[in-house]
């Protein structure tokens, strides 16, 4: 058996496609979508990102404005930044590329923005709201990864889902979004005994680590669905993900690609939480 693979790049794009409507009925409604984009330092991960982001913004007609600046700047300076955003009614979103220079606190920094401008999903308040089960700016990655998984129309209530990595920005919070869909779920890391014996019992692997091929055939029960959210560079310049692809693929039933899987989707979500906070300004 081969596993069906999972196109990030195709699903995002019909959902971009019900976005960029929607953005058009705010514009008649003389609202028009405002992303800011914050982006300290010349990481260039962080700027390919960003400019990824903006990108994706643009085409389907949400207006984003880059505020960049040097990797000398201070924590309080930073936080004047944030306070002028939250204050400017023309932007309904605010993200701050991560990782911050080490003069700066990310917590405070993201504690600075207004949460129901917080379109990262990333302020304790929404994170807290997202565990409690209330209505809160989801994480991108972690809302994705649900997108997808939803996408495939099988059941989730029941099923055995195993995150892999605990970062505060996919492996937590995705872990909590299956627990709200009734999964039961297992998180593992890097302190985790017989990783292999844990994986093999997931009907859905979500694996977010950071290290090329951690994941291979003998981790995978047959017919299982495996989400690799990794990305990593690799020597040759190629990106790869955590799931040695060609093994897994041989097993899995269902598998994202990387690229084109998981990242595809971060961004989709992230104009989603853009047109929401959008559409809530005016209430
Ligand atoms: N750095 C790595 N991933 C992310 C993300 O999803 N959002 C932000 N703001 N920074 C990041």
């Amino acid at each position: 058996m081969t596993a069906q693979i999972i196109s990030g790049t195709e699903l995002a794009k019909e959902k971009r496609a019900q976005l960029a409507k929607e953005v058009q009925q705010l514009k008649n409604a003389g609202i028009e979508p405002g992303l800011a984009v914050v982006l300290v330092g010349d990481n260039p991960a962080s700027r390919s990102y960003v400019k990824a982001k903006q990108k994706a913004c643009e085409e389907i007609g949400i207006r984003s404005v880059l505020l960049e600046f040097p990797d000398t700047i201070t924590e309080p300076f930073l936080l004047e930044q944030i306070e002028r955003l939250n204050e400017d009614d023309s932007i309904h979103g605010i993200l701050v590329q991560l990782p911050l220079p080490r003069q700066i606190n990310e917590l405070n920094v993201i504690e600075k923005i207004a949460p129901e401008k917080d379109v990262d999903g990333f302020h304790p308040l929404n994170i807290g709201r997202m565990i409690a089960g209330q209505k809160a700016f989801l994480p991108c990655t972690p809302y994705g990864i649900l997108y997808m998984v939803q996408s495939l129309g099988v059941e989730i209530a029941g099923k055995h889902v195993v995150v892999i990595g605990r970062s505060n920005i996919v492996g937590k919070p995705v872990g909590q979004l299956f627990l709200k869909e009734n999964a039961t779920v297992t998180y593992c890391h890097s302190k985790t005994k017989n990783l292999a014996e844990m994986t093999r019992q997931a009907d859905i692997l979500i694996v977010a680590v950071g290290k090329p091929n951690l994941i291979g055939a003998e981790h995978v029960k047959k017919g299982a669905i495996v989400i690799d959210v990794g990305v990593n560079r690799l020597e040759n310049g190629k990106l790869c993900g955590d799931v040695n692809f060609d093994e897994v693929k041989e097993v899995a039933g269902y598998l994202t690609p990387v690229p084109k899987g998981v990242g595809p989707m971060t961004i989709t979500m992230l104009l989603h939480n853009t047109v929401q906070a959008a559409r809530e300004s005016r209430r």
